[in-house]
């Protein structure tokens, strides 16, 4: 059985160590959407890999890893990470595929949203100024520049003739001293000698692959609310790192995904603007930040914090038709005596318990809490759910009613190892389903 990890807030949901644990069950790591706006962090024992563009399943030898169409790439900072990767002592080698289909970030994509975010000045998004966004915007409409074009070599060819046309609109749009697109054409074909032997047809080979038997993890970046389409728009990425993102961003149908995780932490963040309903201000919020070290794995920014929604994981298991979710980070709530879980939101004289799909309802609503014992011990480290405090393990049950949904892994550190796999369910069932035995996780 296939299987989906995917946010079930807005991104940063521990995705990467959870994907690495999964990875030791699979042949293939797929990711189908975003680009380096991602940072995916993977520890084990003293080592901290932070992921952007390559799959977290690049961490283990033998995998192959996969960079579907739906990906936007910037050769340059996938060059670089394969660098720092490299130091770390992880080689790429002939593991990567990068479908020839996957759009290319250039310079000047980076160049337009920095100007785009400050033309909206308060009603910025606080992207993560990667070129993200423009290199969609290009694709969609339909003068984007592909993988395959790089290897286009001539001066007066198609590439020559995209680029031309697309640095011609940045300096009409950026002003100020003018780019020559033959210095972006020199830099764009340059990378295709280096890059080439990764590129080719990444729906053929996971079809032939998935033929062959192999079991495909596919990763998703970002989180269900940062989708474009189904998050709160506008303030989300370009991309849908919701579940049918996996199809069009890797030209698999869906009877390919045998079961999808959600992942959500034990309490809710976000980096960037945009509605965060349970958001802390002032000091409750600190305290999360600082002992969840909730800061941007890609850009360092501190993250706004808040408590557990379940209004919003709720709507993650309908968008996405989760299977079952893992809890991460539970050990950041080790200090508190009592904690808040919204599980509705008070519009006006109405309770809602579906999240709104209008944006100026949301931003109308107040949460509605209930109020759970804390547990005033730690349970940073624990890899038992019977070693769990009773009032933790209310906790995580309380969480499985209001979302309706089973809960597979509980993490309770960064590292590797600190993880809890509950019980009976879709991580079992795919355990059996690879004849792995079930004390390997
Ligand atoms: P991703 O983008 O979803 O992969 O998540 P990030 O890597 O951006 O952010 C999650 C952060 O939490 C990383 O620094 C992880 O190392 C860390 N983390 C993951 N799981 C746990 C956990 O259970 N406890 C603690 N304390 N940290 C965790
Ligand atoms: P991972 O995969 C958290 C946010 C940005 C901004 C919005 C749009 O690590 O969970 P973009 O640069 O994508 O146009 O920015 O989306 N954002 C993320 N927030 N985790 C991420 O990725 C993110 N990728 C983008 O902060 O609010
Ligand atoms: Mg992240």
């Amino acid at each position: 059985m296939n299987i989906a990890v995917i946010g079930a807030q807005w991104g940063d949901e521990g995705k990467g160590k959870i994907v690495d644990l999964l990875t030791r069950h699979v042949s293939v790591v797929a990711r189908y959407q975003g680009g380096h706006n991602a940072g995916h962090t993977v520890n084990v024992g003293d080592a901290q890999f932070i992921l952007h563009l390559l799959p977290s399943g690049i961490l283990h030898a033998g995998v192959r890893c996969v960079i579907g169409n739906g990906v936007v790439v910037d050769p340059v900072a996938l060059f670089a990470e394969i660098e720092t990767l490299s130091r770390q002592g992880i080689d790429v080698g002939d593991r990567l595929l990068i479908s020839d289909k996957a759009h290319v970030i250039l310079p000047y994509h980076r160049e337009l949203e920095v100007l785009a975010e400050a033309r909206r000045g308060d009603r910025k998004i606080g992207t993560t100024s990667r070129g993200i966004g423009p290199s969609y915007e290009d694709k969609v409409a339909r003068r984007g520049i592909r993988i395959a074009d790089l290897g286009d070599h001539s001066d007066d060819g198609p590439l020559a003739a995209a680029i031309r046309e697309n640095v011609s609109a940045r300096n009409r749009a950026v002003g100020g001293t003018e780019v020559d697109w033959r210095v972006v054409h020199a830099e764009a074909r340059s990378v295709w000698p280096r890059l080439e032997s990764w590129v080719g047809d990444a729906s053929l080979f996971l079809a032939r692959a998935m033929d062959d038997g192999a079991r495909v993890l596919f990763e998703g970046a970002q989180g269900t609310m940062l989708d474009i389409d189904h998050g709160t728009y506008p303030f989300v990425t370009s991309s849908n790192g919701t579940v049918g993102g996996i199809c069009t961003g890797l030209g698999v149908g869906p009877k390919a995904i045998g079961g999808v995780l959600g992942i959500a932490k034990a309490y809710t963040t976000r980096v960037g603007e945009g509605p965060l309903p349970t958001e802390l201000h002032g000091d409750m919020g600190d305290q999360l930040r600082e002992s969840g070290n909730e800061y941007g794995a890609s850009t360092g920014r501190p993250r706004r914090c808040g408590w557990y929604d379940a209004v919003v994981v709720r709507y993650a298991v309908r968008v996405n038709g989760l299977d079952a979710i893992a809890v991460t980070k539970l050990d950041v709530l080790d200090a508190l005596d009592a904690i808040p879980l919204c599980t509705g939101y008070r519009y006006g004289g109405e309770l809602l318990t579906e999240f709104p799909s209008n944006g100026a309802v949301l931003a109308g609503c107040e949460p509605v809490y209930e109020t759970l014992p804390g547990w005033s011990r730690p349970t940073a480290g624990v890899r038992r759910y019977e070693d769990l405090p009773p009032e933790a393990r209310s906790y995580l049950e309380r969480i499985e009613t209001v979302t309706g949904l089973p809960i597979a892994i509980v993490s309770t550190g960064a590292d590797r190892a600190d993880t809890i796999v509950v019980r009976d369910g879709l991580i079992a069932r795919w355990q059996a389903d690879a004849a792995v035995p079930a004390s390997v996780l």
